[in-house]
């Protein structure tokens, strides 16, 4: 029967969804329908009497303290190419010679066949760096021959090889098949055999989550860049960042990478004092051009020099022109993509904010999770960059969610600013300010809010359901929203640079999307709450945030609804008098898009115009084609 009522519910949300969203009558019954949703939560955690699942608060460790342990442990890895994981005895056994194995962990790679590796972690960086210098080349193959850590094990002759009686091994593989990612209906069959919604949370973070293999690879190709500038650059630092480190990253996330030559990214402070003191001075190579464009031509080079000489980066692509210039490669022996860039020091920084929110409190990953699997199952979130939100963007809007609660469960960015002490002092060569408290116990934030994950979730949907998009900018500084200071879609003040909006890339088109799928969202989970158990029919039917994430046709409201037909025809670019069609009316439905057509038509219109005064007939038409193009971008169509 309350399923039923739900479901009318639901027809009701649908109905009034697919009508303009500006129509006045349409907005307040969507309030009162939100309003009857907070209602009823309220209601509901009222009934809960069970206390939230927050475990004993676990050790939290600091950001540059977890970096310099996992750059340690790479310097005492190999990865060595084997022909299956059974050569892992003899292997063992072999490597032995050159140290204490504290670890070893096998994992596969699918290319045309599946090609198996075994990361070897031995005691200290000068055992790794024996069994590395003992390698040979191959005289029978040819290539560059580079020292690296990546090496493969030959077969040798019989007399050679080990019997299984004489193996002395006692250690164990500690993972195979450590890089495999759980499959989708495996993972399914997981969350249904969950006995209630906040496992489900807590299970899709723990299965989907970047494992410990994962992290060892990616500081292994971190170690692979900083030895191969450390001749010219002994100090050189490569520094994974982004999701890799920070907490968030899922099973096959991408590597971000920041190179610095010869400058510490941590400890600055000791160099700067040194810097001060000596009165011996380097020469230096003079900078050929301004600070931009030697750094382009510097990642040139560099790509050229991975191009050429690593083992195991292939696919090197340089992206020059971009606000922050990054060089991506493929890493064939940890399959992974990295995107290195050596001037993105915020990026860097704002990747230790975002460790630092996850640290706070164990509900903020798993919550996080949910939310972007949710928001990459229903369309919102896409792996290549466009005018949909990010992974980034979505990771702060679930932080600032959790910190305008009532009772916050994390500290806004100016508390953690004003605990900053002289140590935590970091200035970005721009002179962006990056210093924030970084010592837990010195910030004390302590949460008193004891919400499970499960109701988080519904808040989380109800309260962007609810948040004035049109006018309000989010702001992870002050933990509450601000006056919108431009007309983007979506504004949310990026923390470290906050005249910047970290979501200028969203259209307004992908922010009704936002809108619509929360609302969708909250719709679907409500009946969840309400029925938080695992249903006991005996059956392995999908449930709770299974729901979520399914992309029923039926229930799913698509934008095409409120931008049908196209936004912008291109031949309304052109004057009457050039067509023989006339111009298609279009009727919009939501006043915003209507303004922001007319606004782009008349703007290309101008363009137009000058271009035809300024140029001859074949250059205008040629720059009229590219607007089309621009335009035709603008409507937010995504070839997906
Ligand atoms: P995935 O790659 O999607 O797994 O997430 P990610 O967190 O690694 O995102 P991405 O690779 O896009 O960016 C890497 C890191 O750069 C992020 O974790 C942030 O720390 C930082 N970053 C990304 N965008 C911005 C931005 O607009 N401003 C600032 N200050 N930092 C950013
Ligand atoms: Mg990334």
């Amino acid at each position: 029967m309350l399923f039923k009522f739900n479901i009318l519910k639901f027809k009701i949300l649908v109905y009034l969804l697919s009508k303009d969203l500006s129509d006045p009558i349409m907005h307040c019954l969507m309030r009162n329908n939100t309003k009857h949703l907070l209602n009823w939560s309220k209601h509901l955690s009222r009934q809960c009497t069970s206390k939230a699942i927050i475990s004993e608060p676990k050790e939290k460790l600091l950001y540059n303290d977890m970096l310099q342990r996992r750059q340690q442990q790479a310097t005492r890895s190999i990865v060595v190419q084997v022909q299956s994981e059974k050569s892992f005895p003899e292997l063992y056994n072999y490597c032995a010679s050159f140290g204490k194995i504290l670890s070893a962990h096998h994992y596969r790679i699918h290319q045309d066949d599946d090609q198996h590796y075994i990361l070897l972690e031995f005691g200290s960086a000068e055992e790794a760096s024996a069994a590395i210098s003992s390698s040979a080349y191959n005289d029978e193959l040819s290539g560059v021959p580079a020292h690296s850590p990546f090496l493969w094990f030959r077969a040798t002759s019989s007399k050679r090889t080990l019997k299984a009686a004489d193996q002395t091994t006692e250690a164990k593989l500690a993972v195979i098949g450590g890089t495999t990612m759980l499959d989708n209906n495996d993972l399914n069959d997981v969350l249904c055999e969950a006995s209630n919604l906040d496992q489900q949370i807590f299970h899709l973070h723990q299965k989907t989550q970047l494992n410990d293999l994962g992290v060892r690879l990616r500081f292994l190709a971190a170690l692979q860049v900083k030895q191969a500038v450390s001749g010219i650059f002994p100090n050189a630092n490569a520094q994974p960042f982004g999701s890799s480190v920070n907490g968030f990253g899922r099973m096959g996330c991408d590597l971000d990478l920041i190179l610095r030559f010869d400058r510490e990214i941590v400890g600055a402070a000791a160099m700067q004092k040194r810097n001060n003191e000596s009165r011996l001075v380097f020469h230096t190579k003079e900078n050929l051009t301004n600070g931009r464009s030697q750094t382009q031509r510097q990642m040139e080079s560099l790509g050229d020099m991975l191009h050429l000489f690593l083992p195991g980066v292939c696919h090197v692509r340089r992206i020059l022109q971009a606000r922050v210039p990054i060089i991506k490669y493929h890493h064939e022996h940890l399959n992974l993509e990295v995107d290195l860039s050596m001037s993105n020091l915020t990026g860097f920084y704002m990747s230790e904010l975002l460790y630092m929110f996850g640290e706070f409190d164990e509900r903020v990953r798993p919550l996080t999770f949910c939310i972007r699997r949710w928001a990459q199952t229903c369309g919102l979130t896409n792996p290549s960059p466009g005018r949909w939100i990010s992974n980034f963007s979505l990771t702060c809007l679930v932080i600032f969610f959790l910190q305008q609660m009532k009772q916050p469960i994390l500290p806004t960015i100016n508390a953690l600013m004003k605990s900053a002490s002289p140590d935590d002092i970091r200035l970005t060569e721009d002179g962006i300010n990056c210093s924030f408290g970084r010592d837990f116990e010195r910030i004390s934030f302590r949460s008193r809010n004891t919400a499970k994950s499960s109701e988080l979730l519904l808040q989380f949907f109800e309260f962007y359901s609810q948040f004035d998009f049109h006018n309000r900018a989010i702001s992870l500084n002050e933990g509450r929203s601000i006056s919108k200071p431009d007309h983007s879609a979506l504004y949310i003040v990026n923390p470290l640079e906050q005249v910047l909006n970290v979501s200028k890339n969203v259209s307004l088109e992908e922010c009704e999307r936002l809108r619509i799928e929360v609302r969708n969202a909250a719709w679907v989970l409500e009946s969840e709450v309400e029925n938080p158990s695992q249903p006991d029919n005996g059956t392995q039917s999908p449930w709770g945030i299974l729901h979520l994430f399914k992309t029923n046709e039926k229930a799913v409201i698509r934008p095409h609804m409120f931008f049908k037909p196209r936004m912008v025809e291109v031949s309304d670019l052109f004057d009457d008098s050039t067509t023989d069609t006339p111009p298609t009316s279009v009727d919009y439905k939501n006043a915003n898009v209507k303004r922001e057509v007319e606004s782009i038509k008349s703007q290309a219109r101008g363009d137009l115009k000058q271009m035809r005064i300024n140029t001859s007939s074949a250059a205008a038409a040629a720059a009229a084609e590219a607007n089309a193009t621009i335009i035709k971008t603008a409507k937010g169509r995504r070839g997906r």
